[in-house]
């Protein structure tokens, strides 16, 4: 038999734009398993549909969010030649694969998901919660399964997602036959960059708490967040000791930062291991570890920016991405919808034993 294909299937929803807690939790990690060469194929999504289910009301946010999203995705470094990316609520076979394994979730099994209750909590839904909002756990095993993807390149807020999608595919695959492929999460290997906190200390970046750095912000924007980032709030004089833990600035240069960029920001220190213990000791001050970070920052989004402000000239062009991209997705679903209707039997009008069965039956 060949070899299973390697396929990725991620995305995001599209409510705004993409900030760098995205970036460090997943979206760099994708530019670098599509450059990898190791996979056979790469869907990214834009996932409006799933949007919708908790802004039902605000249509226009996310319609013009997935322009945002598109550009965010290409000026990281997705490459439409390499990954096909597409909107979800163009595929309308991810909807009807969503039917079909409802059947297979029960109720109490959507309650106990720890994503969608922490996500109830944080939306104030309590017993008013959109129906579609509590099945998305289910709408999110068609968009993985749809692509029969392996791979799964997300944050850790999803595993959740993931654990359930696979309980679907043992639970159809049981049922049904053999039909689904079991998917994987993959995780960033920067403990780091699994969860960001916001530039105020709080532990999730978040559009409402004001507390993101955007993949789209100008240099200078960029330069006045790191500035004013939550730090040690007992580090008051350069020379007391500092600590580590709870320090945004160092989360962030763990994240971001290489040994290389010492040699060429800060000289002073070998890596951010001599750094770390220097602020530890005292001695090191707030504004000096901060203009470091903003250094590794810039060189990051700088080339972020750039391919933004080419793509943003060529909108044209981006929505011909999205369009192809998602009539190539459709085409894909589509293959795995008929095998799903076959595996379940409900093929009638391709399956020709269906008329004879039945010829027989009444004759
Ligand atoms: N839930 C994801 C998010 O909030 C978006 C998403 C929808 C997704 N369907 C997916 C991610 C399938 C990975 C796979 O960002």
């Amino acid at each position: 038999m060949a070899e299973k294909k390697k396929i990725i299937l991620t995305g995001d929803r599209p409510t705004g734009k993409l900030h760098i807690g995205h970036y460090a939790g997943s979206l760099k990690h994708r530019v670098e398993l599509q450059n990898s060469g190791e996979y056979d194929k790469i869907f990214i999504m834009i996932a409006d549909a799933q949007a919708l289910t908790d802004n039902a009301d605000n249509p226009a946010k996310i319609r013009q969010s997935i322009m945002e999203v598109a550009l965010d995705y290409l000026s990281i470094g997705i490459d439409p030649s390499k990954s096909t990316i597409f909107v979800q609520s163009h595929v309308s076979e991810l909807t009807e694969l969503s039917f079909y394994y409802m059947n297979l979730v029960t109720v109490s099994r959507l309650q106990r998901n720890p994503t969608v209750k922490a996500e109830i909590q944080m939306r104030n839904f309590e017993t008013s919660i959109p129906v579609g909002f509590y099945t998305y756990p289910i709408s999110q095993a068609a968009d993985i399964t749809a692509f029969e993807a392996t791979t799964v390149p997300v944050g850790e807020d999803q595993a959740p997602m993931l654990e359930q999608t696979r309980e679907i595919v043992h639970k159809f695959n049981a049922v049904y036959g053999e039909t689904l492929t079991e998917p994987n999460i993959l995780l960033p290997d920067n403990r780091a960059c699994l969860r960001l906190p916001g530039t105020d200390g709080k532990a999730k970046m978040s559009k409402s708490l004001g507390n993101c750095i955007y993949l789209s912000d100008t240099e200078e924007d960029v330069r006045k967040k790191v500035m004013s980032m939550f730090t040690d709030p007992d580090h008051i004089r350069v020379q007391d000791p500092g600590k580590l833990e709870g320090n945004t600035v160092f989360t962030y240069l763990d994240a971001f930062s290489k040994t290389e960029h010492f040699a060429q920001y800060l000289p002073e220190y070998a890596n951010l291991d001599e750094l770390k213990e220097h602020y530890k000791r005292g001695g090191l001050g707030d504004v000096k570890a901060k203009k470091f970070l903003n250094s590794v920052m810039q060189e990051e989004l700088a080339p972020i920016r750039a391919r933004r402000a080419e793509y943003e000239k060529k909108i044209d062009q981006v929505y011909e991405i999205l369009k192809s991209g998602s009539e190539t997705a459709k085409q894909t679903a589509a293959k795995t919808l008929d095998k799903v209707k076959h595996a379940m039997r409900i093929d009638y009008f391709h399956d020709p034993a269906f008329l004879a069965e039945q010829k027989q039956r009444f004759e």
